[in-house]
């Protein structure tokens, strides 16, 4: 991709990887994406914000080259150094090695395992200006979490707009990159959830604390370093809106409860029916998931949103079922660790699942209850009334727990 002028001294030099299918080895990238990078033309205070994957070095190189000397460049923001923004760093610092690089504590630390070579770095603190020119500075935020704890968003108070990098990002490779000039919302809409959902929602709190900073700036404009530019006020207020809507998780005066279920032949449901009425009779808010059935992405999404996790599950031979290991290896570590936890169910043999799904809890750091409840084939009312007097221990300890 060409550069451009995005506005007043402000140039884009960032690449198009259009043919990009997945990102980060697990997130599909249907529309591709590019890596923006921006350069600050400002007479005796050139400065670069952020780089470009290592790949595409040349372009990024090039880029820079039709605008400026490399020789002149005096700065460079790192402001977030995962790869796809670093990667091309450490080739421009090689031609010109006196630029002077900013970036949090973190960024600085992570790049010297990135570039290898001494270089001159600076850890910006919150706040910190660094004048690029007598009638232009630059000022920084670090918003660690967002995605990564080294994460930092630059305010440039001249052009009235703030560099965000992944913070409200997309994949998508359009053409066109200002989305003021782009009709059809649909696709970039798409891209802005679908980033959102793969890569800020196990970090709600810290995105919610990094909307307060970006919303206390009150920029006209948001160049971030994925898709589209958000080029007009209303843009950067409608991402900020959906950030805000989908980072904040609904409080509940009960406690919540997600239980998954499954079961074969109706045993564990037994226990699973007499779980649930124990759990509602006390007055807990207890949201009920069959596993295959219902949708994958809601059960993750309740237990996020849960004080606590349940499981009812049988055991087929010799360990859990996938479907329940499915939902317990899409759970983020953020988002579930020192949640209580417990599974119960009914078993033929040996039954190892309980033991099992709670060994995967322990590696999410859940809190674990004893060794779960297990009962041998079809559950007598002796086994229900003890399935009731766990879960209601269950809840016992998580009501201590949250103070509710
Ligand atoms: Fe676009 Fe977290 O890198």
């Amino acid at each position: 991709m060409a550069t451009f002028k995005v506005l007043n001294n402000i140039h884009y030099i960032g690449v198009s990887d259009g043919d990009l299918r997945v990102f980060d080895i697990m997130m599909e990238t249907k529309q591709g994406t590019t890596y923006n990078s921006y350069l600050i033309n400002e007479p005796g205070g050139i400065t670069i914000i952020d780089g470009v994957k290592e790949p595409f070095t040349e372009e990024w190189l090039a880029n820079i080259r039709a605008l400026v000397d490399v020789n002149d460049i005096k700065y460079l923001v790192t402001q977030h150094t995962e790869p796809d923004h670093s990667g091309s760093i450490p080739a421009l610092l090689k031609l010109n090695p006196n630029i002077q690089v900013y970036g949090s504590f973190m960024a600085i630390q992570n790049f010297e395992y990135i570039n290898n070579e001494k270089f001159n770095g600076n850890v910006a603190r919150t706040g910190q200006e660094l004048k690029i020119s007598p009638r232009q500075s630059l000022f920084f935020y670090p918003v660690p979490n967002v995605h990564w704890p080294d994460t930092m968003i630059t305010h440039d108070p001249v052009n009235d707009v703030a560099f965000t990098c992944d913070f409200l990002g997309m994949h998508i490779a359009p053409q066109e990159l200002f989305l003021s000039k782009v009709k059809d919302r649909g696709p970039a809409q798409e891209a802005l959830t679908v980033y959102y959902d793969s890569i800020m929602a196990p970090f709600k709190k810290d995105v919610l604390k990094a909307v307060t900073t970006l919303q206390s700036l009150n920029v006209a404009m948001v160049l971030n370093s994925h898709g589209y530019l958000l080029d007009e006020r209303k843009d950067v207020e409608h991402a900020l809106n959906e950030y805000i809507r989908w980072s904040t998780i609904p409080t509940s005066e009960k406690v919540v409860i997600t239980l998954v279920h499954a079961s074969s032949y109706g045993y564990t449901t037994a226990l699973k029916e007499a779980a649930v009425a124990a759990l509602k009779e006390a007055g807990a808010d207890v949201r009920v998931y069959d596993v295959p059935v219902n949708d994958h992405t809601e059960i993750v999404r309740s237990i996020e949103e849960s004080d606590a996790l349940l499981l009812a599950s049988p055991t087929f031979v010799g360990d859990g079922i996938k479907p329940v290991y499915d939902v317990l290896n899409s759970l983020n570590p953020f988002l579930v660790m020192n949640k209580y936890v417990s599974a119960f169910g009914s078993y033929g043999w040996s039954g190892e699942a309980v033991k099992n799904y709670l060994a995967r809890a322990k590696e999410l750091r859940m809190k674990t209850v004893d060794e779960g409840f297990r009962v041998r084939f079809k559950p007598t009312a002796d086994d229900l009334l003890k399935t009731k007097e766990y879960v209601l221990y269950f809840l016992t300890l998580v009501k201590k727990e949250l103070n509710k």
